[in-house]
């Protein structure tokens, strides 16, 4: 795997972005490393060479220091990975986990995005890699606003790679489905179902790299492409079906 130079993870302190740090370092990349878990982020540092970026991207003073210091550094790849979830009715979703749910998922990844795009721009080469889900793909019962913010997100990368077009920019989408990580207990909900398997975060990892070398679309499994497909194509089917199995996690 080549090196890209300066990357940033959000979310690196944990998961996905903690696996993603590791391999990008393990290649030679320079690792920016956000999270707001300064004990695990600095051991992360340490292990990596990577230098700690730590902030709370559900704070908007926070969110728009750390915008202003990417404006400022010459980034070769951007993975916006933080993120968090909440599962259950919606009228049971506190209006404050709503609120955390849209920031840290969809504003702070279109903030940061604005902030560093004119220095790629200007040096024509950059990449930037989002980490969505499925759920934002498909639907999930009892995760309205998390599916929402995930679409959003799909929404500005897709929208993205049109406007950069030809400007050596590129965007890359990662679509895991389920993944052990520490994401279940801080929704506040285990994952119970069989199917999707869990995948280990090394895995979502890799994909995310592969997005960065060569963007484009990576479901992590890649079959979790087939029932996105299949919405598309017929969605009556698909929600006969979803229903019928139970769409959610
Ligand atoms: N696990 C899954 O099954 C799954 C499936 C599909 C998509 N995803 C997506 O994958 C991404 C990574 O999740 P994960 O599974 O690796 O979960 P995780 O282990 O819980 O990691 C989440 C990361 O996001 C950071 N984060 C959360 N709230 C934050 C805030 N307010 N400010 C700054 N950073 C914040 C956490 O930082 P601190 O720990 O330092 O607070 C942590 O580094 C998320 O976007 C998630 O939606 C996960």
């Amino acid at each position: 795997m080549p090196g890209f130079g300066t990357a940033l993870v959000t979310g690196a302190s944990s998961g996905i972005g903690a696996a993603t740090a590791r391999l990008l370092a393990a290649g030679g990349t320079h690792v920016l490393l956000h999270g707001r878990d300064r004990e695990r982020l600095d051991a992360l540092a340490a292990e990596t060479g990577g230098t700690t970026l730590p902030a709370d991207l559900a704070d908007p003073e926070q969110r728009s220091r750390l915008a202003e210091r990417l404006a400022a550094e010459e980034l070769d790849l951007l993975v916006h990975n933080a993120g968090l979830g909440w599962a259950g009715p919606l009228p049971e979703l506190p209006a404050e986990r709503l609120t955390r749910l849209t920031a840290v998922n969809l504003t702070a990844p279109l903030e940061l995005t604005r902030a560093l795009l004119p220095t790629m721009l200007a040096r024509g080469r950059g990449r930037i890699v989002f980490v969505t889900s499925i759920a934002g793909r498909t639907g999930v019962a009892g995760e309205a606003v998390y599916a929402a913010t995930k679409a959003g997100l799909d929404a500005f990368a897709e929208s993205l790679r049109f406007e950069l077009h030809g400007t050596g920019i590129g965007v890359g989408v990662v679509v895991p489905g389920v993944v052990r990580t520490e994401f279940f207990t801080r929704r506040g909900k285990p994952y119970t179902r069989s199917t999707p398997r869990p995948v280990s975060a090394g895995r979502v990892a890799n994909a995310v790299v592969r997005a960065a070398e060569k963007p484009g679309d990576y479901y992590v499994p890649r079959w979790l492409r087939v029932p996105v497909a299949l919405r598309g194509v017929v969605p009556g089917a698909y929600r006969a079906l979803a229903t019928r199995f139970g769409a959610e996690s």
